[in-house]
């Protein structure tokens, strides 16, 4: 029996990366996937990858940073599929790191709005029909960074903690819906973070040698699964919480 045959969820940013890796692992568990993504070429490619594995998907290419688009895309999956039984917040535009003090408010607002508005409008949009379901579930994507302060990341440390915030009170007040809502904070992973390293291959070594896991994440052998059961039937005690998918590197 697949673990979520029937659900329908959307996934943002599921053109590549992480949230591609959960869009494909959701479809093979049987659920209708909607893959939110800025970049046409990505959504369709995600949806394409999909149906090619027998998966059921619908691409829509969608800016999270804008308000109207995330409520067309809730819209637009309730039209397709009539529900919406899992919503997952990952996408997360970005820029170089910056030092603290040259960071702009145009360079804030990239990570405040895409992953902090981002997030909150599209939880506030999925909760009318989860609530009229009897309930749903709100995976969304923080980071170890806003723990320990990564340097050269400040907004972005500063959006993922503001982030878990928002989660957290959502558990709250939403529980008595059974919308359940956890955050996910994954390990290094991603083509862009594996770029990073190949330029700073000292940090690389520093993951091989410290980290009790010693390698980074796979977004579909390592994340997707802990995607799965936060949006199954096993979770359904489960709010409120952050799940570090990272290899150990919490530890560290
Ligand atoms: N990769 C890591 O090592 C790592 C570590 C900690 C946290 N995270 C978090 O995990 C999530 C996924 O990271 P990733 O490395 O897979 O990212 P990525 O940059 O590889 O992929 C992100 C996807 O989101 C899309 N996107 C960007 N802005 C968007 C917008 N405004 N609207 C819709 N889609 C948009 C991009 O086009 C891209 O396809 C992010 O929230 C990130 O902050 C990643």
């Amino acid at each position: 029996m697949r673990r979520l045959e029937g659900r329908v969820a959307i996934v943002t940013g599921s053109g590549q990366g992480i949230g591609r890796g959960i869009a494909l692992v959701y479809a093979r568990e049987g659920a209708h996937v909607v893959v939110a993504e800025l970049k046409e070429h990505r959504a369709r490619r995600t949806a394409d990858e999909i149906a090619s594995e027998g998966g059921s998907a619908l691409p829509l290419a969608i800016d999270v940073s804008r308000r109207e688009q995330v409520e067309r895309m809730v819209a637009a999956t309730v039209e397709r599929f009539g529900r919406v039984d899992v919503l997952v917040n990952n996408a997360q535009g970005m820029h170089a790191h910056k030092p603290f003090e040259e960071i702009t408010d145009e360079d804030f607002d990239i990570f405040l709005i895409s992953g902090l508005k981002g997030t909150f409008w599209a939880m506030q949009a999925a909760f009318p029909p989860m609530r009229r379901q009897g309930g749903g579930r709100i995976i969304n994507f923080v980071s170890l960074n806003a723990l320990n302060g990564a340097p050269g990341l400040a907004d972005y440390n500063a959006t993922k903690g503001a982030i878990g915030a928002l989660s957290r009170t959502a558990a709250r007040e939403w529980g008595k819906h059974g919308i359940l809502v956890n955050c996910i904070a994954p390990g290094a992973t991603s083509k862009r973070t594996i770029e990073f390293f190949e330029r700073n291959p000292q940090m690389a070594e520093h993951i091989r040698e410290q980290r009790p896991l010693g390698r980074l994440a796979d977004p579909e052998q390592d994340l997707a699964p802990v995607a799965v059961f936060l949006a199954s039937d096993d979770a359904h005690f489960v709010t409120g919480q952050t799940y570090f998918v990272d290899g150990g590197a919490y530890l560290t």
